[in-house]
């Protein structure tokens, strides 16, 4: 009795901080479905699994295209149930694009009208929470590049932004919190989003103080895991993490090899054996608990979205 009326008092109390830690009034029209599903509501956003695409711009019908890893563009994965869109980022000329190694050999267009996309389908679908994990190979200045190119494609206002400089996997607001807010874009850059280097764009969040990576283009279709990007003083246990499960082919294997990411292997790659066995391997590392990006190559193949809502508890209709 006491036990429980203490508890409830607990719920009561942290309840009534994580509102003021958020910086919200207390809302008035609670989220009754979040990410599709009622459930996701109360979910902490670091207790669920989003499916993930990777180089999400570098889409192309065409099977010659070698350094595609995408075949649907960026709506019809969002359509798909994608909510993590991983983008790799370089100069191309003044402006910053989304490019595959260069823009030479994979020019996805610039950042700005990538997140205009963004934007439009954040707007149309105001109960859905999107993340972006971008890569910053060139460390183009956050502040003064990146940052700007958001606020005109007009994203920063519906990017949240944590109460503290690193949040834990278990320090993050449910969906139903950031949906109620209009906070619902997270946005992780890889490389110069680290407070010192970045004062002033308090929502472009440093990826590997917070997220980890298991092994990065893996070639293994068993998919082993191992902690191998990290960085910061959070273990990995209590950041979130992300599987790499985009499998590659080496076609030229002498040297470093070239790698490719393998469309023939795709229906099985995807397929949901495949990655709930990965995200088992992974489990052991952060407490047995679900990965937190599950990132595809080819998302519109095979089961990719019967994977996530497996490990969301949340079974086929
Ligand atoms: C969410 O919490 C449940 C219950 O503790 C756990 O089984 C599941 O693995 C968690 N998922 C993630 C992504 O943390």
């Amino acid at each position: 009795m006491f036990s429980s009326l203490r508890l409830a008092a607990v719920a009561f109390v942290s309840l009534a901080l994580s509102s003021t830690v958020l910086g919200l009034a207390i809302p008035t029209k609670r989220a009754q479905v979040c990410n599709g599903h009622a459930d996701l509501c109360e979910r902490g956003y670091g207790n669920v699994t989003f499916l993930g695409a990777h180089d999400s711009f570098a889409f192309s019908g065409n099977p010659f295209a070698l350094a595609r890893d995408q075949e649907v563009d960026i709506k019809a994965q969002l359509k798909l149930g994608v909510r993590m869109l991983q983008a790799q980022a370089h100069m191309n000329k003044k402006e910053l694009h989304f490019c595959h190694t260069t823009c030479g050999l994979f020019d996805g267009g610039s950042v700005e009208k990538y997140l205009q996309i963004v934007k439009s389908f954040l707007v149309k679908n105001p109960n859905e929470v999107l993340t972006l994990i971008l890569t910053n190979p060139e460390k183009v200045s956050i502040p003064n590049v990146w940052k700007p190119i958001f606020d005109k494609a007009g994203v920063s206002e519906l990017a949240y932004v944590p109460p503290k400089p690193i949040m834990s996997r278990d320090d993050w607001p449910t969906l139903g919190q950031m949906i109620e807010a209009n906070k619902r874009l997270v946005v992780f850059v890889d490389h110069g989003a680290e407070q010192a280097s970045n004062p002033t764009a308090n929502f472009i969040l440093p990826q590997f103080q917070m997220v980890w990576e298991d092994t990065f283009d893996p070639t293994n279709a068993k998919f082993p895991c191992k902690v191998d990007r990290t960085s910061g003083p959070l273990a990995p246990a209590q950041q979130l993490n992300l599987i790499n499960h985009n499998l590659n082919v080496n076609i030229l294997p002498i040297g470093h090899g070239i790698l490719l990411p393998d469309r023939i292997q795709s229906p099985r790659t995807n397929g949901a054996k495949s990655i709930l066995r990965h995200a088992a391997h992974c489990a052991p590392f952060v407490q047995d608990r679900n990965p937190n990006f599950v990132m595809l190559d080819f998302v519109n193949v095979g089961q990719g979205m019967d994977a996530v809502n497996r490990l969301n508890g949340i079974s086929a209709h």
